[in-house]
């Protein structure tokens, strides 16, 4: 199929809904483990068949539009989500959202000469519905201006409070009001503007820093290094293995109190620290605390905290690798269980900037290739341990050649009219490769490997090779497919032969449908409905050959596009 058919092929939206029954949000006791820490270790940290799976994506910014390192972000963690819904988590509690307040937003309001409520209710369904055309199955979409959430942070505030971990104080120091974090002298430059004049900037982020001295509240971020280093090493909490080591590279010094407030007058938008209404609470105190709040309302019966999965972009690790866990040990929950860091989505090998104007919007990439063709793109290309880089080209060309010369080709020979009047799934045992002769008992042998190979590559977020596996069997399928010419011998009357080979090939691609689905849901979902394959045998049980003693009807879709 062409690029112009790939994109007159737009996928149905498929929104997947996971609902549970409420429940209270009861806390557990963090307990020390001290496991060596390697990639392998991540399996015994996994959530297994009838336990909990709570996931989240970082809650996006409103101060600009949603693009595609954003939707890279949520598509990680919901091909996750689903993958841990097949299975048998449950409940798995997805959550994504919008970060929406803090000096950031409340200048970007005021530059769009908007209320900041107006301009943050506009920004957010942007980025819903960014997410909702990218398929993300979230089970709640939380905003921090939600009432919900600013009494969750009131309360948990409470909690630090009561129990010694904040005081008042005087806090002085430089601060990136573009990363909303406070940076030290030593992390800063100053670097000289095309005027003349001098500007100092994180050293980090190359972003303006201003100094601040005022009255605000301090967290004792310095009692809780120790508490952090058990964390750490408890297991592979941070992965991959070079973001576990940075961070451990900086619990070896002294932690400083950490500002969680700033005068109400200076940041007036967002939340108030409780009992005193001229101070605020800092944003990314309040943030991070989205995830306890969607816990809390996660309408589970079973307890889902703590979290599985946080997913991360590499800008953000110190904060949740560092601040996020030391507010949760200091108010006595356990911290997260594993934070997964991925690298940056870069343009022609150039970091995206509305400033260098080379932003992706993810509408686009749908417009020319589908929503299936961005997320198989972002998933068969991004390698969570490095940088991606992004190509339309290249996008059009891996969604055409895999999707729908190689896949959708194949599903369209095997349930066309020609060569299948009847429309019928045949009965399938693994006969049926013998009857093949060799090429028969080669794909057979592959068909055996792949689930288990995809399996393991799933759960280590190796996305991208588990998608090389699954095409190679698709690789194999259409090689097997070409070898037997059905045509060839359905016109000679090997009927026997004929039939194998079909039976054979709807099997492979029925195969190769249900493990695609945490990676391309709604392509999946059309292919099985197309293969007549009913709803209720789609779980990772059915990824692997079943044998099948009766024929079934083909579903009535059209061809697979
Ligand atoms: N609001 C904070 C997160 C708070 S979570 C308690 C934030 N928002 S953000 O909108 O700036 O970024 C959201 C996520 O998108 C981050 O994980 C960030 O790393 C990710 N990305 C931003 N640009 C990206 C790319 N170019 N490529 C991949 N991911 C990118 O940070």
């Amino acid at each position: 199929m062409n690029s112009s058919a790939l994109t007159a092929a737009k996928m149905r939206f498929l929104r997947t809904r996971f609902s549970f029954p409420y429940n209270l949000f009861v806390h557990a006791k963090f307990s020390e483990k001290t496991s060596k820490i390697n990639e392998e270790s991540y399996r015994n940290f996994s959530s297994k068949k009838n336990e909990p799976f709570f996931i989240t994506t970082p809650i996006f910014y409103v101060n600009a539009e949603p693009h595609i390192g954003h939707v890279y972000t949520a598509v990680l963690a919901d091909s996750s989500a689903r993958f841990h819904q097949l299975i048998g988590c449950n409940p798995v509690v997805f959550s994504t959202g919008t970060d929406e307040h803090g000096l950031k937003i409340q200048q970007a309001s005021l530059q769009a000469n908007k209320d900041p409520s107006q301009f943050c209710d506009q920004v957010s369904v942007l980025f819903k519905n960014a997410l909702d055309k990218c398929e993300i199955g979230y089970t709640d979409y939380i905003r921090t201006t939600e009432i919900r959430h600013k009494e969750n942070v009131h309360s948990f505030w409470k909690i630090l409070l009561d129990k010694g971990y904040i005081y008042k104080g005087k806090y002085e120091g430089w601060y990136c009001t573009a990363d909303e974090t406070f940076v030290s002298e030593d992390q800063t430059t100053l670097v000289k503007l095309p005027d003349g004049k001098e500007q100092r900037v994180s050293t980090e982020s190359s972003r303006p820093v201003e100094w601040f001295s005022e009255e605000n509240y301090l967290f004792k971020l310095s009692k809780l290094r120790g508490e952090l280093l058990k964390w750490l090493i408890s297991g592979p909490v941070v992965r991959p293995v070079r973001h576990y080591n940075l961070v451990k590279s900086w619990l070896e010094h002294d932690l400083i109190d950490l500002s969680i407030s700033r005068p109400r007058a200076r940041l007036s938008w967002g939340i108030p620290v409780p009992e005193d209404p001229s101070q605020t609470i800092y944003v990314w105190l309040d943030a991070l605390l989205n995830y306890m709040t969607v816990a809390k309302h996660s309408h589970s019966e079973m307890n889902v905290w703590p979290p599985s999965i946080h997913v991360i972009g590499k800008d953000i690790l110190k904060f949740h690798s560092i601040y996020w866990p030391a507010f949760l040990l200091a108010a006595g929950f356990d911290p997260p269980k594993c934070l997964l860091v991925h690298g940056h989505w870069m343009v022609n090998e150039q970091k995206m900037s509305k400033t260098t104007g080379n932003v992706v919007s993810p509408q686009t990439c749908i417009d020319i290739a589908t929503a299936t063709g961005l997320r198989y793109f972002l998933l068969h290309e991004g390698v969570p341990a490095s940088d991606g880089n992004f190509s339309m080209t290249r996008l059009v060309r891996i969604a055409n050649s895999d999707l729908a010369d190689g896949l959708g080709n194949l599903v369209n020979r095997c349930c066309g009219k020609s060569l299948n009047p009847l429309q019928t799934r045949l009965a399938v045992s693994p006969s049926s490769f013998e009857v093949c002769g060799s090429p028969g008992l080669e794909l057979l042998d592959l068909l055996r490997r792949t689930p288990d190979i995809v399996y393991e590559e799933y759960l280590q977020w190796n996305f991208y090779k588990g998608i090389d596996q699954i095409m190679a069997l698709v690789r194999g399928a259409n090689g097997f497919f070409n070898t037997m010419e059905p045509w060839k011998l359905k016109k000679e009357g090997q009927m026997d032969t004929f039939n194998a080979t079909m039976a054979v090939t709807m099997e492979t691609a029925r195969v190769v449908g249900t493990l695609l689905q945490p990676i391309v849901p709604s392509y999946s979902e059309r292919l099985l409905d197309k293969l007549g394959v009913p709803r209720e045998n789609r779980g990772w049980d059915f990824a692997r050959l079943q044998s099948s003693t009766a024929d079934a009807s083909l579903g009535v879709q059209e061809t697979l596009r």
